[in-house]
């Protein structure tokens, strides 16, 4: 079951960068790059073998970040994750596996979901924070707001396609908990090392919440 805190973390931040990192040595910059723009959190994928070890890098560098792991594909990466000091767990799609498994452990998972057939699959597991993915590429907040509409109690994180453009159309649902992207930390951006670029997108991005939600 989701806790609270983390819950509460997500909304206040309103938006998770979603990192690739191909190389773990780079997590301690990204982390400065994060802290500097004033987002302190991170959704570290398993699109990269580096991942793991990102984690776990990033949580010693920075024990205050909420950082949780993106992209989850299996038990065994839910597992190695959650070794690694990940506080989340986000999977594309419903895999009724991988959430048995947070949720025996008693880590917040986040499940994907396209259709009301996989929202009514996390309401079975008694989960009521959904991924909607790829958002965008659904249509949209229109789209989000009719999937929405029968489901008053569940909560979402729209990812896939949003950026600066597009963030407060999403933001301003109620029923959006908080939102993933990964145009702050690009992974070209990370791979050339601009973290100046990262703080300036994180702090642009911090705005943008701060503008509906304060
Ligand atoms: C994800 O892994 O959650 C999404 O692919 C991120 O989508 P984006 O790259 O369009 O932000």
């Amino acid at each position: 079951m989701i806790t609270t805190n983390v819950l509460d973390q997500m909304y206040a931040f309103g938006v998770i960068p979603v990192i690739i990192i191909e190389d773990a040595a780079q997590t301690l910059e990204l982390g400065d790059a994060l802290h500097e723009g004033g987002l302190p959190c991170a959704e570290i994928t398993f699109r990269s073998k580096a991942a793991e070890a990102a984690i776990q890098s990033m949580v010693e560098a920075h024990p205050e970040f909420l950082v949780g792991a993106g992209s989850v594909l299996s038990v065994e990466q839910a597992e190695k994750a959650i070794q690694a000091g990940a506080k989340f767990i986000i999977t594309p799609g419903f895999d009724e596996e991988i959430v048995e498994y947070c949720i025996r452990q008693n880590v917040p998972i986040i499940p994907g979901i396209a259709t009301p057939t996989e929202i009514n699959l996390a309401l079975k597991s008694n989960l009521s924070i959904c991924k909607f993915f790829p958002a965008e590429a659904l249509g949209g907040v229109r789209t989000l707001k009719a999937i929405s509409e029968p489901y008053k109690h569940v909560r979402f994180l729209p990812t896939g396609g949003i950026n600066a453009d597009n963030l407060k159309d999403y933001l301003e649902q109620p029923q959006v908990l908080a939102c993933g992207g990964s145009w702050m930390v690009k992974e070209e951006l990370i791979n050339e090392s601009k973290f100046n670029e990262i703080t300036l997108l994180i702090k642009e991005a911090v705005k943008l919440v701060a503008e509906v939600r304060s």
